[in-house]
């Protein structure tokens, strides 16, 4: 007898996204006639190791960033091998979607194409038990009996690098408004540092018009550490306390994204500054940005096979805010593989996870290395691409899995305030049935 949640037909399409460029969106039907849809982003600053979106190539559409190809493997190889297979069996879903391509990265079919089925029919799974799809993604993590928790907001306000025309090398620089009490509130101290760090800007000339990828500030700095500066101004103007290291106020959070800028022959070059260092010094430069500026999360802090430098980086800098537990964040360094985590673990390199389900290809793949994590005692932030949609479904994984922290971009653009306008939904809806992770959540397994 077939299933409710047996999958009877994909359909697939060329969607945009956040920066115009093609992405796949996908529905799922199912026996029982539930839908489910789905749009997967895409990164700028993509690491070597993560599973690759398969595009077009054709110079002559969207500069070969078209994804018809893709398109046509959902509703080809893809769908003729999941029919009939249950969507609410989430990782034998996942399972043979990653044997029909037969390579580990998933570029065969393309990672975009399979990660836009594997998250479709989640939501039409969802739709078929009646349940929200925080409700199927805490089943699916087997965290059914748990309250659902609202994570800390990780938020863009001033970017670089590969989301602002390289004005400064470092990618972005975020709050985390550690002592709000609620989700609702920190996004509201978030959006008041946005608008407090355009003033700070706008007062001493620096245009202000120009919005970066994730929604964020663009200016052109002088140096990487002004940016820091602005940034803990931009906190007072907008009459919130920089934190002193006991969570009331709001951290700073750093993605240097040092993948890139680090050069051929192993040195991270500031172009910005026109410096060039080792691994060594990068590190004490860090270490001094952590002694004098209140940062909490450090991500990306050195290059995503600089796996000499990571233990070295995580020892120094996990303290390096006197006595302060720093969170150490491998997001290109990890690119949500099990194997890369499992590696780190044992070189005790980093202490936190990025995970962005797009950088697995499968949800099962992204919720195993959250668990991984959290056995390992590894905190884990959630995160969109700089290339999004205006689809919602990572703010429920967020909330089902429980990863206590989420990063989605800036305060505004609507593919951003999609996601935060989602969990303020929820944490509204659940009321006092939900719990939100707050502040210490950085340093829970500190
Ligand atoms: P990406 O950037 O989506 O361009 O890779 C996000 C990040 O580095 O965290
Ligand atoms: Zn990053």
């Amino acid at each position: 007898m077939t299933s409710d949640t047996a999958i009877s037909t994909l359909h697939a399409w060329q969607a945009l996204d956040s920066r115009g460029k093609p992405t796949v969106g996908c529905e799922v039907v199912l026996a029982d006639g539930s839908r489910g849809d789905a749009t997967v982003p895409s990164g700028a600053s993509t690491g070597t190791h993560e599973a690759r979106e398969l595009r077009d190539g054709d110079a002559g559409r969207y500069a070969g960033n078209g994804v018809l190809k893709a398109v046509a493997n959902v509703e080809g190889e893809i769908a003729r091998a999941v029919r009939c297979r249950d969507a609410a069996d989430q990782a034998a879903l996942d399972r043979r979607m990653r044997e029909l391509d037969g390579t580990a990265g998933l570029g065969r079919l393309g990672a975009n194409a399979i990660l836009s089925v594997s998250v479709a029919a989640a939501v039409a799974a969802a739709r078929s038990r009646g349940r929200e799809l925080w409700e199927h993604a805490a089943a699916m993590a087997g965290r059914e009996g748990e309250a659902p928790l609202l994570p800390v907001p990780m938020v863009n306000i001033i970017s670089g690098g590969a989301h602002a025309g390289r004005s400064i090398d470092v990618q972005d620089f975020l709050v985390v408004p550690l002592g709000a009490g609620s989700f609702a509130e920190a996004i509201e101290w978030a959006s008041r540092v946005r608008e407090g760090t355009a003033q700070v800007l706008a007062e001493r000339g620096l245009p202000v018009a120009l919005v970066a990828d994730e929604g964020g500030l663009g200016p052109v700095l002088p140096a990487n550490r002004t940016a820091l500066e602005v940034l803990c101004r931009g906190i007072e103007r907008a009459g919130l306390a920089l934190d002193g290291g006991d969570g009331r106020g709001v951290g700073i959070a750093i993605d240097i994204a040092a993948t890139q800028f680090f050069d051929r022959d192993g040195h991270y070059v500031l172009a910005a500054e026109q410096r060039r260092l080792t691994s060594a010094e990068l590190i004490a430069e860090l270490a001094q940005w952590c002694a004098e500026f209140p940062i909490v999360s450090l991500e990306d802090a050195l290059a995503e096979d600089d796996w000499e430098g990571w233990p070295e980086a995580t020892r120094v800098l996990g303290s390096a805010r006197s006595g302060q537990h720093v969170q150490l964040l491998g997001d290109d360094f990890f690119v949500t593989s099990l194997d890369r985590l499992e590696d780190g673990i044992t070189a005790r390199a980093a202490n936190a996870v990025l995970v962005k389900p797009n950088q697995a290809g499968t949800l099962s793949d992204a919720l195993d290395v959250v668990r991984r994590a959290h056995s390992a005692r590894y905190t884990t932030v959630l995160s969109a691409r700089s290339g999004e949609t205006e689809d919602t479904w990572l703010a429920d994984l967020a909330v089902g899995w429980r990863t206590g922290q989420i990063k989605v971009g800036s305060t505004m653009r609507s593919e951003r305030t999609a996601k935060w306008n989602r969990l303020i939904r929820l944490e509204s809806a659940l009321g006092g049935k939900a719990g939100y992770a707050g502040g210490r959540e950085l340093s829970r397994f500190a």
